[in-house]
Order: structure tokens, then sequence, then C-alpha cells
């Protein structure tokens, strides 16, 4: 109780420190006539280069998202997601973020948006775009939501070729903050959250991420001018629990793929980092995705917000010693600890559900009914959905330590509960010796599947010598000095 009544002393004590700083800094933005006369930049300014004059260490700072480009490959790293994506486009191509500055850049090169040949040609829709650039919102604003959700992906190449930038979460008239996608509003509401017409700064400061650290799925409607539209939808009218969304989707009997072993029709659960947040300490206390991404820092005597969104850990003095008196090695061992037992229950999942998946295979070859299946594929959808909810959803295991182990929890017995089912259908069919293969490596995993990789990258490079050759000569400046890289070459 001391401990608690002291930590608490001091959180109020560093929120009362972050008030002051941010008065700070609001006088130092009066001195530089920042707040009265803001400078006039167009409302629908997407070209990021265009604030450098203006706003130089907001602009700096974003830009050193480009020093974050590791590409980490996880089917490399963990060869069993091969089969649990098995149909399906993350079986192909499945990295780690990098910086934002790369959003664009990731986009176009993931094996997942293939080899459009012109600007009709899939394999995926418009949607895909949409937590990539401003240049999404001010095409949303253009032609209306619906008109640039219709259609395919290449449709836009030639468009949306700013990365991830100020008009995803400013108005440039004011600089504000500012949603400006209407789907999270739509979301908010249908969950009962506070909308955006009511939301405070401090909600604001989480609420910007949000338009795209979020679980969403797309939506098919008709567009009246013609042609499909695939809509971003949040799927909160239920709530926004892993059960509430789980339920939502079982209602409407969506599917993103029907699985290609088992046959399962299956949920890929995107990244809810928002919503699992929320139910974590620091939600909880409303201290916000920028409060530790995004912290005060001061050059010159003028303080200004980091815009260099990372791992906050690797900036501690700003993110976490505002409000911890702890040490920051007891701090991190306490992460690491985390780290391990989510590693732990992560681990064992993706063993026991890739392993459910690959007997389902073989009680479908030995002649087991929809009848007999039908229970245990819906174990399967409701195991998968669960445990990457939770390892989707980024650092989850930090955001949210004692959700993200009921999770896994959950979904560890609701795919043992399907391999229980499974051995007696296999013993019922007289192949109770069936033990699924061992997976090893993720190209022995992608031959189990028959995916057909190197056609995969042979088409991938032909998009790159040609259609996307194009789509770049509309880009910025400083994207030209990317350097091309992939997991797959
Ligand atoms: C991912 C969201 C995000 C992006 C992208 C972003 N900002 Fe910000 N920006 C913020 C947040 C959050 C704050 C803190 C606002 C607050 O609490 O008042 C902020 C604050 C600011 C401020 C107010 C002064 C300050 O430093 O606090 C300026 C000016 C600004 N940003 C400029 C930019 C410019 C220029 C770009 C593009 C190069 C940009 N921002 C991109 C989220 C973003
Ligand atoms: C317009 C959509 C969008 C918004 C808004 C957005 N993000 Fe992201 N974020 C992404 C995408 C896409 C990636 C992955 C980029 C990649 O790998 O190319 C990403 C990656 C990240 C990463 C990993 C960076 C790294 O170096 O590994 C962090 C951390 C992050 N975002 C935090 C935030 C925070 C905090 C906010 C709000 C202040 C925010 N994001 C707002 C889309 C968005
Ligand atoms: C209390 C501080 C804190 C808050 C609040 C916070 N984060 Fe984080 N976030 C972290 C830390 C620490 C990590 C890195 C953990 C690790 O992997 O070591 C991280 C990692 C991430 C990553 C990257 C994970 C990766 O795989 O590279 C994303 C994306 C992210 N956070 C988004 C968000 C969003 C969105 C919010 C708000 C809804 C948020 N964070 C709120 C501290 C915070
Ligand atoms: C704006 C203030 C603030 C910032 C910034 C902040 N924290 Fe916290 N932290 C809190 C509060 C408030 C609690 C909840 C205390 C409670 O409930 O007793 C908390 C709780 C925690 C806990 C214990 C709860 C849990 O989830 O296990 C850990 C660990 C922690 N913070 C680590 C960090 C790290 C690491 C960072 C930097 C990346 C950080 N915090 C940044 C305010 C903050």
């Amino acid at each position: 109780m001391k401990r608690y009544k002291a930590l608490l002393a001091g959180s109020l004590l560093a929120i009362g420190c972050m008030t002051a700083l941010v008065a700070s800094i609001n006088e130092k933005k009066e001195e530089q006539g920042l707040i009265n006369t803001v400078p006039k930049i167009d409302r629908w300014e997407t070209r990021n280069e265009e604030y450098k004059k203006v706003y130089p260490r907001q602009y700096d700072s974003w830009k050193q998202t480009k020093n974050s480009d590791d590409i980490e490959d996880l089917l490399k790293k963990y060869p069993e997601l091969v089969v649990l994506y098995a149909g399906y486009g993350f079986a192909k191509d499945y990295n780690s973020p990098r910086g934002h500055f790369y959003a664009v850049e990731e986009i176009r090169n993931t094996l997942r948006t293939g080899a459009p040949k012109d600007t009709k040609t899939g394999p995926m829709p418009s949607a895909c775009w949409t937590c990539k650039s401003p240049d999404v919102p001010r095409i949303m604003n253009e032609q209306g939501d619906l008109e640039y959700f219709t259609g395919k992906f290449s449709k836009y190449g030639t468009e949306i070729v700013n990365p991830l930038g100020c008009v995803d979460c400013h108005n440039p008239e004011t600089m504000e903050l500012s949603v400006n996608r209407q789907y999270l509003d739509n979301g908010l509401k249908a969950a009962g959250e506070t909308s955006l017409a009511d939301a405070k700064h401090q909600d604001m400061r989480s609420l910007v991420c949000a338009q795209c650290h979020v679980e969403y799925y797309f939506d098919k409607q008709e567009n009246p001018k013609g042609g499909k539209a695939a809509v971003v939808t949040l799927p909160w009218s239920e709530g926004t629990s892993v059960e509430d969304m789980e339920k939502y989707y079982d209602n409407i009997d969506f599917k993103d793929w029907t699985h290609k072993v088992s046959k399962t029709p299956m949920l890929k659960a995107q990244h809810p980092g928002w919503e699992m947040w929320k139910t974590g300490a620091h939600g909880k206390n409303n201290v916000s995705c920028a409060d530790c991404h995004m912290p005060y820092k001061s050059e010159g005597g003028i303080k200004y917000t980091d815009h260099n969104i990372g791992n906050p850990l690797d900036n501690m003095e700003y993110s976490c010693m505002n409000c911890h008196r702890t040490s920051e090695e007891s701090l991190l061992s306490n992460i690491n600890e985390k780290k391990k037992r989510k590693d732990e229950l992560h681990k064992k999942n993706m063993k026991q559900i890739a392993a459910a998946h690959l007997e389902a295979g073989k009680a479908w070859e030995v002649g087991a009914t929809k009848e007999e299946m039908a229970p245990i594929l819906k174990d399967i959808r409701h195991a998968q959905w669960r445990w990457d909810y939770a390892v989707a959803s980024h650092a989850a295991f930090f955001h949210a330590p004692e959700e993200t182990l009921r999770i896994l929890g959950s979904a560890l017995e609701k795919a043992g509960n399907a391999r229980i089912k499974l051995a007696k259908i296999l013993a019922k069919y007289e192949v109770s010796d069936y033990k699924a293969p061992k997976i090893y490596s993720k190209e022995q995993a992608q031959e189990i599947t028959g995916l057909p990789f190197d056609k995969l990258i042979e088409d991938k490079k032909r998009f790159k010598g040609t259609l996307l050759m194009e789509w770049k000569k509309h880009d910025p400046e400083y994207m030209k000095t990317i350097e091309d890289k992939t997991s797959y070459d």
C-alpha cells in the first residue's frame, strides 16, 4: 500500500510537471508567434517537406523515423506462421514494423500486394492504402469515402506517394490534432465510446493513433456509381474486447479467408493496439500513446514534441522517467519478464494451433464429415483469432500485460479443445497414429502448404521493374534515398 501511495504521489507529481511543461510550450509558441499567426498551409497539403520551413523541429524529428529500417522476417523466425496463415497473404510475407517513414515503401514492396499490371488489376483493394499516407484523407475529402474504397490498390499508385505524415494527425490550418478518417468516429459511436466531438485534448493524443492502430475489416459494399467497395470498418458495435469483436464477426458470418489445409473460415486480427492499451494500467490512467511515443524535448531552450515515433525504451529518460521514480534498470527488467511470459504462451499457441490445422487437414482427407468437423473448425477459428489478436496488437505484452496473458490462455484452451476432438475423429477413421509434421523452417512450411514462393517473387520483380517505376516518378525527393530492402531477396 505504501509503495502504491508513493507511486501515485509520483504519478500525480509527474502529471503536474507535464501540465507545467505543456503550459511552458504554449508560452514558447506564443513567443515564436506560432499560436496566433499560424502560417497559411493548405488544409490538404500532403507533401511533408512543405512543413519543414515552418516547423523544422517537428519535421526533422518526424524524418528520423527513417532510422528504424530493420526488416525482421517473422515467417523465418516463426515458421509455424506459414501454416497458420495458409491460403492467406500473411503466409507470403510478414515482417515486423519499421518506422512511419517506410509506410508507402512497405506496402508497395510486400508480396501481399502482389504484382498489378495496370490501374485495374489486383489482387488487393484500394483500402490497403488507408493507413499509409496523408494522401488518403486528401482523396477521401476530394472524392468521398465510398469512391476512395472502390477499386483496386493499383488505382492510386501515382496519387498516394507521401509517406505517413503531418496531415495524418493534424489540421494544417491550425496545426491542432485532427482525426481525418471518418471510419474511426463511426466506430467510436457504434461502441458507445467518447466520440470525436466530445474527445478531450488528452484523448486526442491517443485517438490520432487509433486511426490506424486498431482492429478493422473490409465491409463489402456496392458503389451506386459502379464498382465494388471494400470499406474499412471497425467491428466495435458489440464492444471492444476480444470476445466482443469475435461475437461481432460470428454474428455476421464474416471470414477473412478459408484456411487452405483445415478449411476453417478464418479471422485475421489486424493490430488492435488502441483497444488493448485501454485495458492496461496506462490506458486506464489515460496515459496517452503520445506521452510515451512522442515525449517533449527541448532544443536551444525551445520545447517541442518529438515526432520520431519509435520504441520509447530507446528514450526512457524522456518517455518513462517523467512519471516513474524507479531506476531504468528495474523498469527494463520488469518489461523483459513480461515479454518472456508472453513469449512462452505465444510459442505454445503457435505449435498447438498449427498442429490443429494439420490434423484437421488429415481428418478431411480420411473422410470426416462437415457435421463432424463443424465444432472443431469453430474452436480453431476462435483459438487463432485470440492468439493473433494478442500478438498482432504490437507490444500488447507491455501495453496490457494481464489482458495479453488472459487472451493467450483462452486461445490455448480452445486449441486444446480442437485437438481433443480431432483425436477422437482420427481414431474413428482409424488413423489414430497420425502425427502432424514438425515445422522447422519457412521453406519447409511453404512446401507443406503448397505456396509458390519463387513465382510470387518473380511476379513482384516484374511489377517493380515496370508499373512501380511509373508510380515512383511522383515520389517526393527524399524517398529516392531509400535503400531497396525486402525480406525476400
Ligand atoms: C502520428 C501522428 C502525428 C504526425 C504524423 C505528426 N504529428 Fe505533429 N503532433 C502530434 C502530436 C500527438 C502532438 C502533440 C500535440 C499536443 O498534445 O498538443 C503534435 C504536435 C505538433 C505541433 C505542436 C508543437 C509541438 O511540438 O508540440 C506541431 C507544430 C506539429 N506537431 C507539427 C507536425 C508536422 C510538421 C508534422 C509532419 C512533418 C507532424 N506534426 C506529424 C502527432 C503527429
Ligand atoms: C495513418 C496511419 C497511422 C497513424 C495515424 C499512426 N500509425 Fe503508427 N504505424 C502505422 C504503420 C502503417 C506502421 C508500420 C510502418 C512500416 O512498417 O512500414 C506503423 C508503425 C508504428 C510503430 C513501429 C515503429 C518502428 O520503428 O518499428 C510505432 C511505435 C507506432 N507506429 C506508433 C504510433 C503512434 C504512437 C501513433 C500516434 C501518435 C501512430 N503510430 C499513428 C500507421 C499509423
Ligand atoms: C506507458 C508507455 C506507452 C504507452 C502509453 C503506449 N506505448 Fe506503445 N510502446 C511502449 C513501449 C515501451 C514499447 C516497446 C516494447 C518493446 O517491444 O520492447 C511500445 C511499442 C509500441 C509499438 C511497436 C511494436 C513493435 O513491434 O515494434 C507500437 C506500434 C505501439 N507501441 C503503439 C502504441 C499505441 C498506438 C499506443 C496508444 C494506443 C501506445 N503504443 C501507447 C510504450 C507505450
Ligand atoms: C504520464 C505518466 C506515465 C508515463 C510517461 C509512463 N508511465 Fe508507467 N505508469 C503510470 C501510471 C499512472 C501507472 C499506474 C500506476 C498504478 O496503477 O499503480 C503506471 C504503471 C506502470 C507499470 C506497472 C503496470 C504494468 O502494466 O505492469 C509499469 C511496468 C510501467 N508503468 C512502466 C512504464 C514504462 C516502461 C514507461 C516508459 C516507456 C512508462 N511506464 C511511462 C504513468 C506513466
